[in-house]
């Protein structure tokens, strides 16, 4: 394509929603020579692609700060590059893949081995997130400065909570000092019992429930120990109403908190396992909730109490996801759905405006990442998606380039879709097609 290398391109008539620089501005013009933003009238730019962005909203630099790969290990579920490509077609410009893969990515080696593999692709940026712990055991420290060193941008045992509350202490303490925020799946495992929320549909349907508490008694405890040692607690995919009380007593003490929601715990209740009934696509950790819950989790976001949107993309194979309810894996492949699921659920009844609503998927991830970008100025990276706002469109797992088919929001209808995703000034994704074009070696 003429548009996808050294040529310029200019988009005309877009809507910038630009929560780097609070910029909400319509009938916008943006140039781009040599993959960065450049003035309008530089001589660069003569010659330059045209793209008419009427109607379409231009966002940079969209981060799903939650997601599992699974390579090294079980690249059957997903490899790095399916992920990028999943990513990419989802309109997501950048990704921080989970440790959780086999071996887990506890040491520098391995940190670097992913970085770099994500930057020979050149597809999405990929920011490593390594392994609090070795192994994620919860027995003993990783190296975290090393693998900080080469490129480890938080950590986290995600999928296994960090049950020892000293080694959480130790972990706050000696990321702060790196500075990095340390990343919890907040869950007691020992009231965590079940398969599904604890509740009147858990009963219906005969299955085991975990409470909402099996998650808030880690995420106070979390606080507290963000209290005691001024380090950066950043609590993965919050899903109860306490939790959300200690994240606002945490946010009221200005205490290094943050936090994150995934779209399927705003969009989706325990109700969808009466639609699946038995059928797994719905078992995800932590599980869907209550109605009264997910109602909690949006006023949450609206109120602005939440720094984070993150997809939780946990990609598994059709077979593993056929197993029996209680033995099947959990996880929802959710990039491809990140944006459409996320603007269903707060756009369309509007409940936000749209440049809040792409704070929590941009500036967000970048603060607890630590990652910065200046905004859609002149000599930025043109990291961008153009996004139909309007568009309705019907999930359908196939289209997938994720190798994750399973989400329970196959067959629904979704508002909003990105149409297009740049990463520095190359498309890699244009009217739902991936472009490999085998550009590499992004810029880490
Ligand atoms: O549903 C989940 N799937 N929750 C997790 O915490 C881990 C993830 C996975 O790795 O599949």
């Amino acid at each position: 394509m003429t548009d996808n290398g050294m040529t310029g391109v200019c988009l005309r008539g877009v809507r910038v929603i630009d929560p780097f620089r609070d910029v909400d501005s319509r009938d916008e013009d943006l140039t781009v020579v040599g993959g960065l933003i450049v003035p309008r009238d530089d001589p660069r730019a003569r010659g330059c692609v045209e793209i008419d962005g009427r109607g379409l909203w231009l966002v940079p630099r969209i981060v799903d700060m939650h997601v599992h790969f699974r390579e090294p290990g079980q690249t059957w579920k997903e490899t790095i590059e399916t992920g990028c490509q999943a990513a990419a077609h989802g309109g997501v410009t950048g990704v921080a893949p989970m440790p959780n893969t086999l071996p887990v990515v506890d040491t520098p080696e391995l940190v670097e081995w992913e970085a770099q593999r994500g930057a020979d692709l050149g597809l999405v940026h990929v920011y490593p997130i390594g392994a609090i712990t070795r192994q994620s055991q919860g027995e003993a420290l990783a190296d975290l400065y090393f693998m900080h060193q080469k490129g480890a941008r938080a950590f986290s045992d995600d999928g296994h909570p960090l049950t020892s509350s000293a080694l959480m202490r130790a972990a706050l303490t000696y990321a702060a000092t790196l500075p990095a925020a340390i990343i919890n799946h907040a869950e007691d495992r020992q009231l965590a019992t079940g398969w599904c929320n604890e509740g009147p549909v858990a009963e219906q349907l005969g299955l085991a429930g975990t409470p909402e508490a099996a998650e808030a008694v880690m995420v106070w405890r979390d606080v507290m120990l963000a209290e005691l040692t001024g380090g950066w607690l950043h609590e993965a995919h919050v899903s109860t109403v306490e939790s959300l009380h200690a994240i606002r007593y945490a946010k009221a003490k200005q205490l290094g908190v943050t936090a994150e929601v995934t779209p399927h715990h705003l969009l989706l209740t325990d109700d969808a396992l009466r639609e699946w009934r038995y059928d797994p696509v719905t078992k995800v950790n932590p599980p869907l909730r209550s109605k009264a819950t997910r109602e909690a989790l949006v006023k949450a976001v609206s109120d602005g109490d939440i720094d984070v949107i993150a997809s939780d993309h946990a990609p598994h194979h059709a077979d593993e996801k056929s197993l029996n309810y209680q033995e099947a894996p959990y996880g929802i492949s959710g990039l491809e759905t990140l944006l459409g699921a996320t603007f269903t659920a707060l756009l369309e009844p509007g409940l936000m405006r749209p440049l809040d609503l792409m704070r929590l998927l941009t500036v967000g991830p970048h603060r607890v990442l630590r990652l910065s970008y200046p905004g859609l100025i002149p000599g930025a990276a043109a990291d961008l998606t153009l996004i139909d706002p309007q568009r309705r469109w019907v999930v359908d797992p196939g289209q997938f380039y994720s190798r994750g088919r399973n989400t329970p929001l196959a067959g629904r209808t979704l508002v909003g879709q990105a149409v297009a995703t740049m990463v520095q000034g190359r498309w890699v994704m244009r009217d739902g097609e991936v472009l490999n074009a085998g550009v590499s070696n992004l810029h880490r």
